[in-house]
């Protein structure tokens, strides 16, 4: 096969090396437009993970690698004057200029040929090749050549950077936070070879331009530099090498092959230099690409191979990258962090180092990390705990007002569409029951109307009728007989999404077919075309709105519940007056953000005033819409600070659900940014919810301070006694109840 690869950098030339290992017989050359020793950068990063990836595919690379890198195992990070180390993390550095001689050299020594200083500009150049591998990088010719057909999305982050060497040999993973009058400065910093380290300098937008770096020249950002830095650099000097601030493009493409062409590394995709993994993904990309040329008969269905096998490590990559990026970005609201707390939010950015990984990395910094967590919720909650081993962070207790958590987990609420006109019943009993057996510190209710106008469905619970209170009185008094833990009652109002059916009869949110009661709604917007179109309600309709919610938290504290959570999220009446898109009101409950919180305050106070002083109550809210003009994070925070004026406990925080056109960003814990964005600079505590699914992630959340309590709705559904089996994984005994007593006594097999 006659392949051209475009691009000599480490993508391009692992390509080629891998194809003439493949096939001696392949005609293989590799097209550069810089000579080799004439690169962009410094050192490179490669993780152990990387390391081993190497090592398998070309042993004989690996170990020139290998003799030409710095290793090492430790991070440091000096923040406000502290030196905080974590060790056990394995990473090694090498130079970038080193790492291409020793390609290149393999590449030439295997048959392929290097043409330096050959710019490619059109492709017309290729047209006897078979194949050709556009490891052309972030700026890939090829990619802007056939821009239909890989219809790329560049996306340049806010922040600035300047990558620069220094003959200070870092003798760690180094991370600087350093303010001066300008702003807070982050520097990445690693050594690549017993003498040099790369130097990466970050900042935002704004400090940038304090800083005058804007206007600064590549001696002048170097001086400034230098300057900024002298005490960490110590006396050495910093290097530059097209040391120019930029910003980083995330690049994603719908395709990346067409044809005989494919794209590999960071033509294809880029991942964001603080997770150090673009070297890796294209020599990765190069293995897949060449695997799957090996496989097939013929170039086309290689490449589909190709593409179907690397898109979903890539895309787990480029989410990891975007979180860590946003640390990077968002760093200033780190600052007030104590620095272990600090620390650990640093470490478990990207959501892949997690608690439990730590611990297996760095069992020191971890217990560290647990009994400053313990000692924490300690002088929190009043209650004394043994810290030889601290518990861990999840079975901490948590206290808000004069209610005692047990512990920081908590089931979410979760609609049975069980109930018979609002009357809860035996399955109810059995399910919150079971749950409250499980383990969990607080156990919420599921949505509960305050009329029978404000149900989603008609199988929906309720606390509009004096005969509800017995119902749910008999769920929450098994609860506080055979459990510890805490009821919450959570109440709502359907508004535009109610007089539907049950989601498992026609799918979520569909009108009713027959037996439609009248809808309600801030404005006479249906939430589906086919909905219900709602009446825009009048000043008399939220009184008794209002007057609803009082009398149902009557009668929540009648039952005994211990806390309440006033349901504001997901699309229902007050979360539809905060959202301006579907609250298009004139008066002075729509329009401005001020005016569409009024009516949800007035609730929330009027609720206030009758639940009892003693009990906590929260509020959930949708941080965002996930739709263009909607609510987004900041709005959250805003939200979050008016709350709190008022005399809200801690907001829970949700998303989206609010139009059928949202377009929600799943993955791992893919709310908890807002609750962490809530907590930190609303200054209030907050619940994170969604998608967090194992104890490390728990753990993770809490130490990192996302949230105070994590909220678990799935999760619980499918395994009740959660919180008992993280328990039994942690080694962190729970008492049982007496009726179970035996097992303390007994260890739980499943295989
Ligand atoms: C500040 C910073 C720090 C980083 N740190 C790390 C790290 O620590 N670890 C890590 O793994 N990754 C890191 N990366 C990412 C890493 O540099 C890239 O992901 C990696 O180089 C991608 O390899 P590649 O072969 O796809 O592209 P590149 O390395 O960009 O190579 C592309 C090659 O194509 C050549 N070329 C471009 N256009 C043409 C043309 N028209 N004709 C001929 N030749 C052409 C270029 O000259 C270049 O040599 C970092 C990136 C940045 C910006
Ligand atoms: C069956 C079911 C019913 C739900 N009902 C409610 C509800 O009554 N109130 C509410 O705020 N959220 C409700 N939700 C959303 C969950 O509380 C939670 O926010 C969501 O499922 C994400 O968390 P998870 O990833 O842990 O499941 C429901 C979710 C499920 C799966």
């Amino acid at each position: 096969m006659n392949v051209t690869v475009v691009g000599g950098g480490p993508g391009g030339l692992y390509t080629a090396i891998l194809l003439k290992k493949s096939d001696a017989a392949h005609d293989v050359t590799v097209v550069e437009r810089n000579r080799l020793d004439d690169t962009f950068g410094f050192g490179v990063v490669l993780s152990d993970a990387a390391r081993e990836t190497l090592e398998a595919l070309d042993p004989q690379t690996f170990a020139e690698v290998e003799a030409r890198s710095a290793h090492w195992d430790d991070i440091e990070i000096h923040y406000r004057g502290h030196l905080l180390r974590s060790t056990g993390h394995g990473f090694s550095g090498i130079s970038r200029k080193a790492l291409l001689e020793i390609l290149a050299r393999r590449a030439r020594s295997l048959g392929a040929k290097l043409e330096f200083q050959r710019e490619v500009r059109s492709l017309q150049e290729f047209e006897g090749s078979d194949l050709v591998a556009a490891a052309d990088g972030a700026n890939s010719t090829v990619r802007a050549l056939l821009e239909k057909e890989f219809k790329p999305a560049v996306e340049l982050r806010p922040n600035r950077f300047v990558w620069f060497g220094t003959t200070f040999p870092f003798p760690a993973f180094t991370f600087h936070f350093k303010e001066n009058e300008h702003g807070l400065w982050r520097v990445h910093a690693y050594r690549y070879d017993e003498h040099h380290s790369t130097f990466i300098v970050e900042v935002t937008d704004t400090t940038w331009r304090h800083a005058g770096m804007d206007k600064a020249s590549e001696d002048e950002t170097l001086a400034y530099c230098e300057r900024l830095f002298a005490k960490e650099l110590q006396g050495h000097r910093l290097l530059r090498n097209k040391s120019l601030w930029r910003q980083f493009p995330i690049i994603k493409c719908a395709r990346w092959h067409t044809g005989k062409v494919a794209l590999l590394g960071d033509a294809a995709h880029t991942t964001h230099f603080s997770i150090g993994s673009g070297t890796k993904l294209a020599m990765e990309d190069a293995q897949a690409l060449v695997t799957a040329l090996t496989h097939e008969p013929d170039v086309p269905r290689a490449l589909d191979k190709y593409e179907a096998a690397r898109r979903p490590v890539v895309d787990s990559f480029q989410r990891a990258a975007q979180v860590s990026l946003t640390w990077f970005e968002d760093t200033e609201r780190y600052m007030a962090h104590e620095p272990i707390q600090f620390g650990f939010s640093l470490l478990t950015r990207s959501f892949r180092v997690t608690h439990e990984e730590l611990q297996r990395r760095d069992p020191a910094y971890t217990s560290a990390v647990d009994r400053w967590f313990a000692e924490r919720a300690m002088k929190q909650s009043g209650v004394p705990l043994g810290l030889d081993p601290p518990p861990p962070p999840m079975f901490t207790p948590f206290k808000v007002r004069e209610l005692l958590l047990q512990n920081r987990v908590a089931v979410s609420p979760m609609c049975m569409y069980s109930a018979d006109d609002g009357t809860i019943n035996d399955w109810h009993l059995v399910h919150l029951g079971a749950r409250a057996v499980g383990g969990a510190g607080l156990v919420i209710a599921e949505m509960t109307d305050v009329s029978r106008e404000a149900r989603i469905t008609p199988g929906c619970a309720g606390l509009y009728k004096d005969e509800h209170v017995a119902a749910w009185k008999r769920v929450v008094d098994f609860a506080h007989q055979h459990s510890y833990a805490k009821m919450g009652m959570q109440l709502g109002h359907a508004g535009r999404k109610g007089s539907t059916q049950r989601p498992w009869e026609a799918g979520m949110d569909e009108p009713l077919a027959e037996g439609n009661w009248p809808i309600h709604a801030p404005s006479p917007i249906p939430y589906f075309e086919h909905s219900q179109v709602p009446k825009e309600m009048t000043r008399q309709d939220m009184d008794r709105v209002l007057q609803d919610y009082v009398e149902a938290a009557k009668r929540a504290e009648r039952a005994g519940f211990d806390w309440l959570e006033l349901h504001f999220a997901h699309g229902y009446l007050l979360a539809t007056f905060l959202s301006a898109l579907a609250n298009q009101r004139r008066d002075e409950y729509g329009g401005s953000r001020e005016n569409r919180l009024r009516f949800p305050l007035e609730v929330f106070d009027a609720v206030r005033r009758v639940w009892p002083a003693g009990k906590p109550m929260s509020v959930r809210i949708s941080a965002t819409d996930w739709a263009p003009g909607g609510n987004e994070a900041a709005d959250a925070v805003a939200i979050g600070a008016a709350f709190k004026a008022h005399g809200c406990d801690i907001m829970d925080i949700s998303a989206g659900q609010t139009v059928p056109h949202g377009k929600p960003v799943y993955g791992r814990q893919f709310q908890t940014p807002f609750s962490e964005r809530v907590r930190l600079e609303a200054g209030m505590p907050t619940m994170a919810v969604g998608n967090i699914s194992s104890y490390t992630d728990v753990n993770t959340i809490l130490v990192a301070g996302r949230a105070d309590i994590c909220v678990l709705a799935r999760a619980h559904l499918y395994d009740p006694y959660w919180t008992r089996h993280a328990a039994a994984e942690l080694g962190y005994k729970l008492p049982w109840p007496p009726q179970y007593e035996s097992l303390d006594r007994y260890k739980a097999r499943f295989k």
